[in-house]
């Protein structure tokens, strides 16, 4: 079959590279892609936001099953516009994403069903929100309601910064509509993971866990970002661990989102934290993570294919998954001043080398110019992912392939993974 994934970053280079191995499948086009996606697959020039123009393409060039890979296309309705032109698709209906577009939804499913997550409140007015603040301690969590391209969640160490950010979310509205609610909620100590579920809107099939670095630099310091690297699994998250957030948090989930008429079809990404209570979500996802998808692509040992097929047809029953021995570790080589202001169009040298049994080199941010020179073109610009027999191995090629690449002001992370043994 011919597959249509829609999508730019790394995410979409990873699954594109995953699916473009399947036996099942002749085509991939990737609208609009990156210069990585191009080697995979024909990149396409597609309005998504363009729901019938995506249909008719896919009616044009015999497309028989479209992935969606970032946020705002779910919210936006694609799936459902798509299933009612009866094209096969895999992700999650607008209602069912909810659970990510809307935190302050997520909170009240979590709360009704007695999913664990943090205390909280939810807010409509900065006035309410700065007197609740005064009975509170820090730090402060404070999250607008909507999505805000990974911006909308800030931890403030003080009064007067959790008071700026009420005003600038709520008074301000430097997030739009998405700062129209906000949330302030406990703080969870312990360790941030993230975990990944496929789902037939019932079943889930549970991949190992993984670990995100959000923070733009070293020691965890500095900015939030969409995320700077990953490993998989995680050696320090003990099995018991993946089991009670498969009881406790992914089936519950499903059932409660099934029950109120919106079953998850798709794939769910609760970002966990392990706390010395248990696992607790710090938030839900209605999609593949970036760059969480980068090492899973590596690890995984089955075609994905079938499994995201069986998703989309709601029926995951006979389905399994299969993962490589050892681990995967993935690190990001971004443009400097990344997630500030940053430059793009900057030449970069290495990838080829960088690229051997090991290791792939995902792009992210990359564009070939008129001259077929490849050259950086946005915030995260390359992923270098590479296997190992064990995770100590995985990051030593990983850093190994980050060597060899370079480009101006190229910002990376020299401590992925160095937490987690
Ligand atoms: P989110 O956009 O919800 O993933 O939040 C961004 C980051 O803020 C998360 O990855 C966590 O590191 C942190 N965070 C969010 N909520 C909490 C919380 N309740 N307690 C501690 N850290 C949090
Ligand atoms: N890497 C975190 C995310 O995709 O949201």
């Amino acid at each position: 079959m011919n597959v249509l994934v829609l999508g730019s970053g790394g995410r979409e280079h990873a699954l594109s590279w995953k699916i473009a191995q399947s036996p099942q499948v002749e085509k991939v086009y990737i609208a609009p892609g990156n210069a990585g996606t191009a080697e995979v697959g024909e990149n396409v020039v597609l309005d998504s936001k363009n729901h019938a123009a995506v249909a008719a393409f896919c009616h044009e060039h015999a497309i028989e099953f479209v992935v969606v890979g970032p946020d705002d296309l779910l919210a936006d309705g694609i799936v459902d516009f798509l299933e009612k032109e009866h094209i096969l698709v895999f992700g999650p209906t607008k209602a069912a994403s909810e659970i990510e577009w809307s935190k302050a939804y997520a909170k009240q499913v979590m709360q009704e069903e007695g999913i664990p997550t943090a205390r909280h409140r939810v807010f409509a007015s900065s006035e309410g929100a700065l007197a609740y603040l005064k009975t509170q301690q820090p730090p402060y969590v404070l999250k607008a309601d909507g999505l805000a391209l990974g911006k909308g969640v800030i931890i403030a160490q003080t009064k007067e910064e959790a008071e700026e950010a009420i005003r600038s979310m709520m008074d301000m509205k430097v997030h739009g509509e998405a700062g129209s609610r906000i949330i302030i909620e406990e703080f969870l100590e312990g360790l941030e993971i993230s975990t990944h579920a496929l789902s037939d809107g019932e079943r889930a099939l549970l991949f190992p866990s993984s670990k995100d670095h959000k923070r733009a630099h070293e020691n965890d310091e500095g900015p939030n970002t969409g995320g700077m690297g990953t490993v998989a699994p995680v050696p320090i998250v003990p099995a018991e661990q993946m089991k009670l957030i498969e009881e406790r948090i992914v089936l519950p989930l499903l059932s409660a989102l099934k029950k109120r008429g919106r079953p998850f079809k798709g794939l769910l990404f609760p970002g966990i934290m392990l706390t010395k209570y248990g696992p607790m979500v710090i938030e839900f996802n209605a999609r593949f993570g970036d760059p969480e998808t980068q090492s899973y692509m590596l690890l995984a040992k089955s075609d994905i294919v079938p499994a995201l097929l069986a998703s989309a047809r709601g029926d995951l029953s006979g389905i399994s998954l299969e993962w490589n021995e050892g681990a995967v570790a993935c690190v990001v080589m971004a443009s400097g001043g990344y997630p500030s202001a940053y430059e793009k169009g900057k030449e970069i040298q290495g990838v080829g080398d960088a690229s051997d049994a090991h290791t792939v080199v995902f792009h992210a941010g990359t564009k070939r110019d008129e001259a077929g020179v490849l050259r950086t073109n946005g915030g995260r610009v390359l992923n270098v992912t590479a296997t190992g027999t064990d995770l100590t191995e995985a990051l030593a090629n990983a850093y190994a392939g980050v060597a060899k690449i370079s480009f101006e002001d190229a910002q990376f992370r020299s401590d992925i993974g160095a937490s987690v043994f």
